[in-house]
């Protein structure tokens, strides 16, 4: 599936709040990701931030009043209307909210709303007070019921000294939310658990046996998987990134507790994908206090096994479930990859080389080979974590689509 911001036309709508300088930053992601952005100003929105450096860095003049005296100024709000394939609008004030929802076109970016057809994401920005009264909260109701996608504000401390919901979400998450309302919901209705990040495994209060998985990989999956619509629960190890917005996270430490929180959620998944780096050995008994060295030379380690927690669920597999594995490897990915695919009863496992450059634990992108039950490989090249998590939901998506021909075939004999 094509995804992301890429090559597409975005409008950005500003309007006059404190946090209009977030969106000089959400321009720059967004060039950054190869869109095409033209900018629409309230009047207000000027009193906060100048038009300039959003010229500067769209490249396009600023649309800010329906009818400047320019060549095009005049029929802009149609032509940018039909041309947009989404609309953001941050910050979006309780003034912009009201005429939205009540079809006032009083300005150039309310009268461009009502003719826009494209994908609104919406993010409210503004006093704590202000965001929760009747009007804005039932007049944000009334933009849900229309389709608008109404990003939640933050929770903290304001400029204007309250605090409480209001704050503009930062511009990676509004990117992320726009990238959400660009992408077809393929996967809607699919429940998909999804595991991330290394495990520790104690050997006493202060440290602890891991490995250098930073859950990028994993993340990328739950991320893409809730953009395309399916409703996901993230297990992960601990790791140092935000949760993704509208996913279920359950946070654990050691194998022992992702294989108790996975196999409580397993029943309920149609799509299990495990790109957690478990801890395949544990302390035998963690020390209660710190280990002192003393003046030992050496000191030895007792290790058990963990439980092989993809195995069990290879084992435990209904017939509609897809199980999806990582092979982490350092030499003959695709011998070892084989072998855990039908050790471990899966339908596909993702292969990397992890002693790569560019490919493994940690990086923002991945070299990957898939392996597929039915004996095909498809090695990928090096591309960023979210482009491999898409195809790797596209895969998913074509088994999903067999399985339940062949469930429908299978009723129909009975
Ligand atoms: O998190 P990042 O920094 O982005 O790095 C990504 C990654 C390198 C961790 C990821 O791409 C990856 O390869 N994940 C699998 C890591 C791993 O544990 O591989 P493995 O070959 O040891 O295990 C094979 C499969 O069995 C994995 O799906 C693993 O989750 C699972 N397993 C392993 C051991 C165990 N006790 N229980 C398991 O479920």
């Amino acid at each position: 599936m094509k995804t992301g911001i890429k090559n597409k036309n975005i409008i950005l709508g500003v309007c006059g709040g404190i946090a209009a300088y977030k969106s000089v930053e959400l321009l720059r992601l967004l060039k950054k990701q190869g869109a095409d952005v033209r900018v629409i100003m309230t009047k207000n929105a000027l009193e906060f931030v100048g038009p300039m450096t959003f010229e500067a860095l769209s490249g396009h003049a600023v649309c800010k009043d329906l009818f400047a005296d320019t060549d095009d100024a005049s029929i802009k709000h149609i032509e940018w209307a039909s041309a947009a394939d989404a609309v953001v609008i941050a910050p979006a004030t309780a003034n912009i909210i009201g005429k939205c929802a009540n079809g006032i076109a009083d300005d150039a970016l309310s009268t461009f709303m009502l003719a826009v057809t494209s994908p609104v994401l919406l993010c409210p920005s503004m006093n704590t007070n202000m965001y929760l009264s009747r009007p804005v909260q039932k007049n944000l109701e009334t933009l849900a019921s229309y389709g608008y996608v109404i990003a939640e504000p933050g929770a903290g401390e304001l400029a204007c000294g309250t605090s409480g919901p209001g704050r503009l979400p930062d511009p990676p998450e509004i990117l992320d939310r726009l990238t959400g309302c660009l992408t077809p919901k393929d996967l809607k209705d699919k429940k998909i658990l999804i595991t991330a990040g290394p495990t520790r495994e104690a050997i006493d209060p202060v440290r602890f046996i891991s490995n250098p998985s930073s859950g990028k990989m994993g993340y990328a999956v739950a991320r893409a998987a809730e953009h395309r619509g399916a409703s996901v629960v993230l297990i992960t190890g601990p790791v140092n990134l935000p949760d993704p917005m509208n996913v279920t996270v359950v946070k654990v430490t050691s194998a022992q507790e992702m294989a108790s929180v996975v196999f409580d959620y397993m029943e309920q998944s149609d799509v299990i994908v495990k790109t957690a780096a478990v801890s395949d050995f544990r302390p035998k008994e963690p020390a209660k206090q710190k280990i002192k060295k003393g003046d030992k030379d050496e000191a030895t380690l007792f290790l058990v096994k963990n439980q092989d927690i993809l195995k069990e669920l290879g084992r435990r597999k209904k017939d509609h479930q897809i199980l999806v594995g990582f092979a982490a490897e350092t030499e003959e990915l695709e011998r070892n990859a084989g072998k855990k695919l039908e050790e471990k009863n899966l339908d596909m496992i993702a292969g990397n080389l992890v002693n790569h450059p560019g490919s493994g634990f940690a990086t923002d992108t991945n070299q990957v080979t898939l392996f597929h039950r039915n004996g095909t490989k498809e090695p990928l090249s090096a591309m960023g974590k979210d482009e491999i998590a898409h195809i790797l939901l596209d895969r998913v998506l074509d088994k999903i689509i067999l399985l339940d021909r062949v469930l429908d075939k299978i009723k129909a004999q009975f």
